[in-house]
């Protein structure tokens, strides 16, 4: 079969780490933290924390909550432990996903549960939760503990939902956009509306923040989701279409199968779950040689863009600036 590229995209060029030099300080502040937070004299933990410790990751949460700090006016460098709960919280998240998931790989390393088993992966996962609500309850107050709550219960109706529609062909696009609110932009937004609530601003501004956090996080999962299906297995660190092969119908998948024309050639494909490998690769080529990606990717392009203009309520200026060139480098990334 001939290599295989995606029609048009623009991915490839989109680095975060450009547009986020302005926090360098703080987010070093945030990486010492989170050492701090993943050491441990507990010989048992020990071994998993630094192997967490060791994995890096694009720190995305952090950096939307101490960027929404600055665009409220705040000092990021007062709020560098909520910003590494916060990272902490998606770690633990993580960490429950591959245990359900049976992943073999997260962030360049083997997974934990790979490596320590089924029962450590949910206990590291559960004493990172704990940590970092401890930190959010001190740091962040009631309100704040409230909204990650609702994050996590967000996160478990996701992981649930997308268990249920597993290999289900009938699924419709609303049902999709539910399931990726749970799993990812509900999260997001709230890192966001987060930074309003602890700089103490009104409840308009607050939301305003927590909209342009959720769509950004729409766009990011889309984004997510052409990766898998286009992004070649060296740069994923998984084999391309792992979604489709587990079941994960994402939107591209929707999309061709509601289309008249592709529709009826990818259900031959997708009959009588699970698909192999070979029908997965034959489905996978359909869509890429489709413009099931471009809409996927305009639709990306649509949720960010709603997100940059919930942000014109907030006051202008440099810091106002760098969340809206990250949410649109968000779209341009490949890792
Ligand atoms: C992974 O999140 C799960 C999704 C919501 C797509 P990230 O892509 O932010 O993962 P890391 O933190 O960089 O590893
Ligand atoms: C990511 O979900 C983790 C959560 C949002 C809880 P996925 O299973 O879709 O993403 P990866 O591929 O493992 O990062
Ligand atoms: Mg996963
Ligand atoms: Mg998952």
């Amino acid at each position: 079969m001939k290599p295989l590229e995606g029609k048009g995209l623009p991915y490839g060029k989109g680095d975060p780490r450009a547009v986020l030099r302005r926090i360098e300080g703080p987010m070093q502040a945030v990486e010492a933290m989170l050492k701090d937070i993943l050491s441990t004299d507990d010989p048992f933990l020990k071994p998993v924390l630094d192997h967490l410790a060791r994995g890096g990751g694009k720190r995305l949460r952090p950096a939307l909550f101490l960027l929404s700090v600055e665009a409220c006016q705040g000092d990021p460098y007062e709020f560098v432990s909520v910003a590494a709960a916060l990272e902490c919280v998606h770690m633990a998240s993580l960490v429950h996903d591959d245990v359900i998931d049976e992943a073999d790989r997260r962030r360049g390393l083997p997974t934990v549960h790979r490596l320590w088993g089924t029962k450590a992966g949910v206990l590291a996962g559960d004493y990172l939760f704990a940590r970092a609500f401890s930190i959010l309850a001190r740091e962040g107050g009631p309100r704040v503990v409230e909204r990650m709550a609702q994050v996590i219960s967000d996160l478990a109706s996701g992981e649930l939902q997308q268990q249920n529609s597993l290999y289900r062909l009938d699924q419709s696009e609303e049902e999709y956009f539910q399931r990726i609110h749970q799993k990812t932009a509900s999260f997001l937004g709230e890192c966001c509306r987060i930074a309003g609530i602890v700089t103490g601003q009104g409840e308009e501004t607050q939301d305003a923040l927590y909209r342009f956090g959720q769509r950004v996080g729409m766009g990011f999962q889309v984004i997510d989701d052409i990766l898998d299906l286009v992004g070649d297995s060296q740069t994923l660190g998984k084999p391309a279409a792992s979604d489709l092969a587990a079941g994960i119908l994402t939107l591209p998948v929707i999309y061709g199968l509601q289309d008249a024309e592709l529709g009826p050639r990818l259900r031959e494909y997708l009959q009588d779950p699970p698909w192999g490998r070979a029908r997965v690769e034959e489905a996978r080529h359909l869509l890429l040689a489709s413009d099931a990606i471009g809409y996927t990717y305009r639709r990306a392009r649509e949720f960010t863009e709603e997100g940059r203009e919930a942000l014109a309520s907030l006051p202008p200026g440099e810091a106002r600036d760098t969340l809206e060139d990250l949410a649109r480098i968000l779209l341009l990334r490949s890792l």
